[in-house]
Order: structure tokens, then C-alpha cells, then sequence
């Protein structure tokens, strides 16, 4: 949580005046939210696009005006966070089930910024499953086609239902193991016809603030 809450609020420094932010999902990217709600309330003037309706939701209750991509085209920043990352700077995101948006989101801008604590931080992708957005029309044959590719694919529940992700889809997280080559993997993946799109995040990441021996580092590649 600490190092949460440092490395989030260390990424918001890169939110300025006049821009338009791409702000991430989940509980790291929490504390830089926040922090842009300081800067908002404070008169900056910034617009956002939120890569999930929960930030949506906690952008509007901080009063971050917000737009969409029926009126911009390319965004200044976007910072997020996930659940791997590797020495190349490859992630795995998805865990909050938010990856599809997350990376149209990351797609639209030339500088993405990661916010993860040391845990996140891994020499190989794998040890955490890798969330895959399926249709679900069809989807235990896609889950099937990807488990041909290595894997055990499991179906995301949410409670005792199917979890339905925020554009009313399926999440397969998929075992691995060891993500030997994350850029080979996501083109096989989304040339599945099920498969909307794969949390796997290659030549994405300019910069990942982290810590490092108790201290915010920022890794720039
Ligand atoms: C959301 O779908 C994910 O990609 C998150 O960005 C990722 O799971 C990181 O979340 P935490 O910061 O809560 O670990």
C-alpha cells in the first residue's frame, strides 16, 4: 500500500496544464488520480479520458472533466498500472479486468507511464495469468484455441456468475507459466477470431516508476 501510494502520486507529476490524460484502472493508479484531483481542484485545467466506468466513477467524484474520442484523438499522457513487468518493459495487465480499454488508451498516446510497486516488477511475464477479453458467443472453443497455445485458460467469475467485463465480454485469465516472447504471443492471441484482445503490453511503456530499495525510481526506456 505504501509503495502504492508512492510510486501513484510520483507519476502525477507528469500531468500538466492544457493536457489531455489518459488515467489507468486499479489501486496504484488510484493515488495518481487522486493526486490530479488535488491538481483540478487546485485550477489546473486538464481534460481526462478513464480507462474503466469504476475511474470513470472516481474521476467525476473528483470533478476531472472528462471526454471522449469523439473529440480527441491523441492523448498528452496516460499513466496506469499492472500486474506484471518485465526488463523490457513487456506488462501484463488485465487483472482488473479493464485491459481492452486500457489499451486502446495506451494506443492513443506517445507517452505511457506505469506505475507499479516492487512486486509487480519480474524478470519473465507468466507467473501471473494472462487476462484475455473473449466474446462470449463461442468462447469455450476460443478458450480452447488459446489453450492450444500452452496454456489453462479459466473463465473470470464473479462470484458464482461469469464476470462481464466493461464492454460485455468474458475474461479468460490464462496459465502460461513463462511468457517467453510476450510480442510473438499477443499477435497469435488476437489472431483468434474469439478473442477481442490479450492484456499483454508490448513497446508500450516509455517510463515505470517502481521502488527500489525503499525508494520511487523512475526507469525510462
Ligand atoms: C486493470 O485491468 C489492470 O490492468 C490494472 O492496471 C492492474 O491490475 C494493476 O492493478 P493494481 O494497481 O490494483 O495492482
Amino acid at each position: 500500500m505504501i509503495e502504492k501510494k508512492a510510486v501513484g502520486e510520483a507519476a502525477a507529476q507528469y500531468v500538466k496544464d492544457g493536457m489531455v490524460v489518459g488515467l489507468g484502472t486499479g489501486s496504484t493508479v488510484y493515488y495518481t488520480i487522486q493526486k490530479v484531483g488535488e491538481y483540478v481542484k487546485e485550477g489546473m485545467n486538464i481534460r481526462a479520458i478513464p480507462t474503466s466506468e469504476e475511474t470513470k466513477m472516481l474521476a467525476l467524484d473528483l470533478n476531472i472533466p472528462l471526454v471522449t474520442f469523439a473529440e480527441v484523438n491523441h492523448l498528452d499522457v496516460v499513466i496506469d498500472g499492472a500486474d506484471e513487468v518485465d526488463c523490457h518493459f513487456a506488462l501484463t495487465k488485465g487483472g482488473g479486468g479493464a485491459l481492452l480499454r486500457e489499451k486502446l488508451i495506451a494506443d492513443a498516446t506517445d507517452l505511457f507511464i506505469v506505475v507499479a510497486d516492487s512486486s509487480k516488477m519480474v524478470e519473465k511475464l507468466g507467473k501471473f495469468p494472462l487476462p484475455v477479453e473473449v466474446t462470449p458467443f463461442s468462447w469455450e472453443r476460443t478458450a480452447r484455441q488459446i489453450e492450444e497455445l500452452g496454456s489453462i485458460a479459466t473463465r473470470r467469475l464473479n462470484g458464482t456468475e461469469p464476470y462481464i467485463s466493461d464492454n460485455g465480454n468474458y475474461i479468460l485469465d490464462c496459465s502460461f507459466e513463462v511468457i517467453e516472447n510476450p510480442e510473438e504471443l499477443s499477435q497469435k492471441l488476437n489472431r483468434i477470431p474469439g478473442v477481442v484482445e490479450n492484456g499483454l503490453f508490448v513497446n508500450m511503456a516509455k517510463i515505470v516508476f517502481t521502488v527500489e530499495e525503499g525508494k520511487v525510481v523512475r526507469k525510462m526506456k
